[in-house]
């Protein structure tokens, strides 16, 4: 009974809670991805964002808050602009480790995924 009880409130809170917790969550990228013939990306905002701070990327680095506000293409990252400006070989592994980043299954949509907790790739 105990358990029923408190399953019947853990699901209210996941709910509950509002759908924009990027800071613990995964972010589905899938603007182009999938048109383009690869899967989707998961970036896992939770694991980068205990590495760095949030100025680093929503200052300095010109990230836009926002899930989709940022208009990501690969040739800009191979070429050292969004994801590759620390997915270079130097600051973090470089881009020829495409299923690190493609890693969602087909038909995700973009956004945010996870609430509270962070599936990190291949999870989706
Ligand atoms: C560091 C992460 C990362 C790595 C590594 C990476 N990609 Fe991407 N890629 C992205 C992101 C982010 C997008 C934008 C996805 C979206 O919004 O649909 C993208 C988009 C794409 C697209 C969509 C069309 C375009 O040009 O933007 C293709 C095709 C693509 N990547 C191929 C590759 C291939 C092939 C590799 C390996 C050689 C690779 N990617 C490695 C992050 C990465
Ligand atoms: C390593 C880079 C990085 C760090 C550090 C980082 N973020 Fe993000 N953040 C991103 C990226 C990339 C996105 C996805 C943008 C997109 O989809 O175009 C994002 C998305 C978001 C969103 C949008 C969520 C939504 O629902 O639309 C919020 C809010 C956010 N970040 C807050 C934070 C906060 C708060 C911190 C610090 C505690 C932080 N971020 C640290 C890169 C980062
Ligand atoms: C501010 C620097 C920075 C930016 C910007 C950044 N990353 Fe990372 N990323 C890292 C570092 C550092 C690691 C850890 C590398 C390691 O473990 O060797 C990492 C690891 C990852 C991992 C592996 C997570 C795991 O669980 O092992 C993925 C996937 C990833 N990044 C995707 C992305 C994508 C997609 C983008 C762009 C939307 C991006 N990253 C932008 C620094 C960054």
């Amino acid at each position: 009974m105990r358990f029923v009880r408190l399953s019947t409130l853990c699901l209210l809170l996941v709910l509950c809670v509002p759908q924009a917790e990027a800071e613990y969550a995964d972010v589905v990228l899938n603007r182009t991805a999938e048109a383009a013939g690869v899967r989707p990306v998961i970036y896992p905002h939770w694991f980068h964002r205990m590495r760095f701070r949030c100025k680093v990327c929503h200052s300095e680095l010109g990230f836009v808050m926002r899930a989709g506000a940022n208009k990501i293409d690969m040739a800009g990252i191979m070429e050292g602009k969004f994801c590759g400006m620390c997915h270079n070989g130097e600051i973090a592994w470089n881009v020829e480790h495409c299923d690190r980043c493609h890693s969602g299954l087909p038909g995700l949509k973009s956004g945010i995924r996870g609430g509270d907790s962070a599936g990190g790739p291949g999870y989706w």
